[in-house]
């Protein structure tokens, strides 16, 4: 038993009660409701939730704990509601070994130079997406960096190339997208059928019709036998350590999840940083000499290597951590500073409060890019992309895509905000900017 873990001594940290009130203040505002319950309850304190007791902590030390403990001893927390929108087989659903086999399997096609051939996809479609934004053009962004990232994961994941195959899979996309309300998600009492007519039928409609869909672009990929480049035919190809490979329903459950974590999330850290850039002079007028200074079409490596653009996009991920938290099941005992947290409870990295923390960030309110020019904070005092063993597994590739959208917008157009005070609102399961960051194209100048 690791040291202060004796299960004897286990005890949670005070916390508040449970209240309609506390759930409703958490759905609009997680940011200040967090803030609000450790300032009162101290750091670490405990909230109950539906899926019970959650202790929450931002102090770089606990997080440091809890992201460094053995990972046999977690597990997902309350992530059963999810089962639906991503399937019961889906990584994000799973623990233990099935989780440390499937991780395995899954990691290597977002790895270096698999990655890097999705580069030029990336910048394609952003300037395809973008094709009729000339002069004069007004409107939200965020619709636009949605429709960037949902191509890009159908190019770079499902690997479908033609437009008018594009135009049917995006089709069946949206209508899947946009049947999950956040309603049905956070209410499964709502989950009825109502003959046909209610949103869980709308959802489950279209559900059937994407899973449907993939499951004959897996039969016919392996009726063909002609693997390809895209992340599809990299898992399909896939063998575990025993020689096994994962069945048709294990691929699209991963492949939903892919699209689930990786295209809401994308496209709106990618609106937020459009927001901040454009409200800066000083940090546009900088990227755009740092991307002069590569030259015309430069290489999609050489982008992603530019400093001022790479802590551009980590500044917007620290001010706006669009999983405002990630939390975890104890399997066992789990010492937490002076607590002894008991196998059984929920701990969660509250990435919110962490990002705000002052003595790691001062005047943390401040969108200021250059504090990440240089020195970087260490893993447990900056989580976007959460971590330990479930660290988000598209980490890599997101930054990838957020660096080469930013750098294709900012050579091919001049933007210029509409809307100068943007704040963040809840957006189906993530926070996102209220409004879209309105926008509008400028003649260049120069
Ligand atoms: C800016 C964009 C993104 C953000 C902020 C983000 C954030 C996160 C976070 C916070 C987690 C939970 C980590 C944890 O529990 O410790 C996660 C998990 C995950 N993300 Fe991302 N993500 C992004 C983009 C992507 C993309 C593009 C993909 C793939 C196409 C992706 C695939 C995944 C997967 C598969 C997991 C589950 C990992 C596991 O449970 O082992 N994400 N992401």
């Amino acid at each position: 038993m690791p040291p202060g873990t004796d299960p004897a001594r286990a005890s949670l940290p005070p916390g508040p009660r449970g209240s309609v009130w506390n759930t409703l203040w958490f759905l609009r505002d997680p940011y200040g409701f967090f803030a609000a319950q450790t300032r009162r309850y101290g750091d670490p304190c405990t909230l109950p939730t539906h899926g019970g007791k959650l202790v929450i902590t931002g102090d770089p030390e606990l997080v440091r704990a809890i992201f460094s403990a053995d990972p046999a001893t977690l597990e997902p927390f309350s992530v059963e509601v999810l089962a639906p929108f991503l399937g019961e087989r889906s990584i994000i659903m799973t623990g233990g070994e099935r989780h440390r086999r499937d991780r395995k399997l899954l990691t290597p096609p977002f790895h270096g130079a698999r990655m890097r051939a999705y580069g030029q996809t990336i910048v394609d479609v952003t300037r395809a997406q973008t094709r009729s934004w000339g002069v004069g053009w007004r409107g939200a962004v965020q619709p636009t960096t949605a429709a960037i990232s949902l191509d890009v994961i159908l190019g770079a994941v499902f690997g479908i190339e033609t437009p008018a195959a594009r135009e049917r899979w995006s089709d069946a996309i949206r209508r899947y997208v946009g049947a999950s309300s956040p309603l049905i998600i956070f209410m499964p009492g709502l989950r009825r059928d109502l003959f046909g007519f209610g949103p869980w039928a709308r959802f489950t409609r279209a559900r059937e019709e994407l899973s449907g869909m993939v499951l004959r672009e897996i039969a016919s990929r392996r009726a063909r036998g002609a693997p390809g480049e895209d992340i599809l035919s990299l898992i399909m190809a896939a063998r575990y350590d025993d020689g096994g490979s994962m069945t048709e329903e294990e691929i699209r459950d991963q492949l939903f999840t892919l699209l689930a974590a990786g295209h809401e999330t994308t496209a709106t850290s990618l609106a937020w940083a459009l927001y901040w850039i454009h409200r800066d002079p000083a940090l546009l007028r900088d990227l755009r000499d740092e991307l002069r200074g590569l030259g015309p079409d430069p290489a999609p490596d050489a982008v992603a290597a530019l400093p001022l653009l790479d802590a551009t996009c980590a500044e917007t991920l620290r001010l706006h951590p669009i999983v405002t938290d990630v939390a975890r099941r104890l399997r066992a005992p789990l010492a937490l500073g002076r607590w002894t947290l008991p196998a059984g409870a929920g701990v969660s990295v509250v990435t919110a409060l962490l990002h705000g923390d002052p003595r790691l960030y001062p005047r943390p309110e401040v969108f200021d890019a250059r504090r990440f020019l240089g020195a970087r904070p260490s893993p447990h005092e900056y989580t976007p992309f959460g971590g330990g063993a479930r660290r988000c597994l598209g980490a890599a590739f997101a930054l990838y895509e957020m660096k080469l959208v930013l750098a294709t917008l900012l050579s091919d157009l001049e933007l210029e905000l509409l809307d100068r005070d943007v704040r963040p609102s809840r957006q189906n399961v993530t926070m996102g900017p209220k409004g879209g960051v309105r926008m509008r194209v400028k003649e260049r100048r120069g």
